[in-house]
């Protein structure tokens, strides 16, 4: 099993290139199946999810071929739903997005339940009631979901009770394909939803925003195109983390300066100093003990839950602590036990988790899920003294070349 193994203490120097957003690459690969022809994406993260992902569709049919290391070339032209591997599906969220766009082509999927990251229940009832409003029948069964459409999905409108990444895009995923005009209400404003937005306009639909209600004007008839990924900017957020630990001075390019632009201003007021080029680079430098500060996880542009625990982490390291108040997903705290085996002092009460300045050794911890991951590697790059990381497959689920990037900044870091 491998490990990442940390010598903490080390400042960090130099320059760091964010890779393409895991969440956005994810239900892009998926829509592909909605176009004919090739499609070509960019920016493609090297991260195992995006591996599983391009299996599941290359067993269903696809042919997947790499042009670089980065760019990926799909056609689902030949693509069938016999052969759906039920096992990767189960073991990952975004295989969600399977039912939105075969269901669109298909009229019709059956698929075990999406898996993920292990922070408790997912449900997908916001999906099923849906798809429910534009002429799907879902029923759940044995483990299964089972969605069919006796005709054409029809236009219409959607309203989604809450506000969900995951539901809105599988919305328009399954309204791409229909003549006609679908509105989504009440929808997520992230900008991985905005990426399959525009990757689906340059492939042939009329796809608008207005605020949170999304019109769809589909085509029966889309063509795969070229189209590059936005940066991750969880990736981003996570190294100017890894440096507010540690001190020192990083650039972080490739990024879309506009998505990090409600979080910056936190960084800055706990002590960072942080300037900006232009709208694809920071530069980052925090060279004092930084004053804590207070969060509550918002849907965008509030303060994103998979921030969270890379966040903890930093308030250790801060003067006065704070807190984090989780409201999306409130079984997101599996790391804390792992901060307090390296001398965290955390205290968790229902949702929230009160962080108080903490001196940090280092210990052999698990990462518990991919985000927990991440801010169990932040803690140990502060720490004094060695840190282990277990499990770190969860980390490779989201982030491409994590030990690279952060050794190359003058980490002492490496896979063991
Ligand atoms: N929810 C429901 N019913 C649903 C769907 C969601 O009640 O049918 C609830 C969830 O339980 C949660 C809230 O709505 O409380 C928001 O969940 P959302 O649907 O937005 O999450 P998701 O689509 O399952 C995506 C990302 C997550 C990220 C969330 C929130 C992917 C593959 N996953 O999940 O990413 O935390 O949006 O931004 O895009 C990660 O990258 O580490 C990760 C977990």
């Amino acid at each position: 099993m491998e490990k990442i193994f940390v010598q903490g203490r080390e400042k960090l120097y130099g320059s760091v290139e964010i890779s393409g957003m895991k969440n956005s690459a994810l239900p892009i690969i998926f829509a592909s199946v909605l176009v004919k022809g090739e499609s070509i994406i960019e920016n493609v993260p090297i991260v195992s999810d995006v591996h599983n992902s391009l299996k599941i569709l290359s067993e269903m049919g696809a042919d997947v071929k790499y042009e670089d290391l980065h760019t990926v070339r799909i056609c689902t032209d030949n693509i069938g739903i016999e052969k759906i591997n039920m096992g990767l599906v189960s073991k990952m969220r975004a295989s969600s997005y399977l039912m939105g766009v075969l269901l669109a082509r298909f009229g019709k999927v059956r698929i075990v339940y999406p898996g993920g990251c292990n922070f408790g229940h997912r449900p997908i009832d916001e999906h099923l009631k849906g798809f429910s409003q534009i002429g799907a029948e879902c029923i759940e069964k044995n483990g299964f979901v089972e969605i069919t459409t006796n005709k054409k999905l029809k236009s219409g409108e959607i309203i989604l009770d809450k506000i969900s990444v995951g539901a809105t895009i599988n919305m328009i995923l399954a309204s791409a394909l229909t003549d006609g005009k679908t509105v989504i209400r009440n929808t997520a404003r992230e900008p991985h939803v905005d990426d399959v937005i525009y990757y689906l306009n340059r492939c042939g639909t009329n796809i608008k925003r207005h605020n949170d209600v999304i019109i769809v004007y589909g085509s029966s008839s889309l063509y795969g195109a070229r189209y590059r990924i936005f940066p991750d900017m969880i990736e981003a957020l996570t190294y100017i983390s890894c440096v507010g630990v540690t001190k020192g001075a990083i650039e972080i390019k490739n990024i879309r300066t506009s998505h990090l632009r409600s979080l910056l201003p936190l960084f800055e007021y706990m002590g960072m100093d942080i300037y900006s080029a232009n709208k694809k680079a920071i530069n980052v430098r925090s060279m004092i003990k930084l004053c804590g500060s207070h969060v509550r996880t918002m849907p965008y542009p509030g303060f994103p839950t998979d921030f969270h625990p890379q966040f903890s982490s930093l308030l250790c390291y801060t003067n006065g602590g704070g807190s984090v108040d989780e409201t999306i997903f409130p079984g997101r705290f599996a790391y804390v036990n792992e901060l307090k085996k390296m001398g965290g002092k955390l205290e968790k009460t229902d949702s929230k988790v009160f962080i108080m300045p903490s001196y940090l050794y280092g210990a052999e911890i698990d990462a518990t899920d991919l985000r927990a991951g991440a801010g169990l590697v932040v803690a140990s790059l502060g720490a004094e003294g060695e840190s282990t990381v277990n499990n770190v497959g969860y980390i490779l689920r989201g982030y491409e070349d994590m030990v690279g990037k952060l050794s190359s900044l003058g980490a002492i870091i490496k896979i063991i």
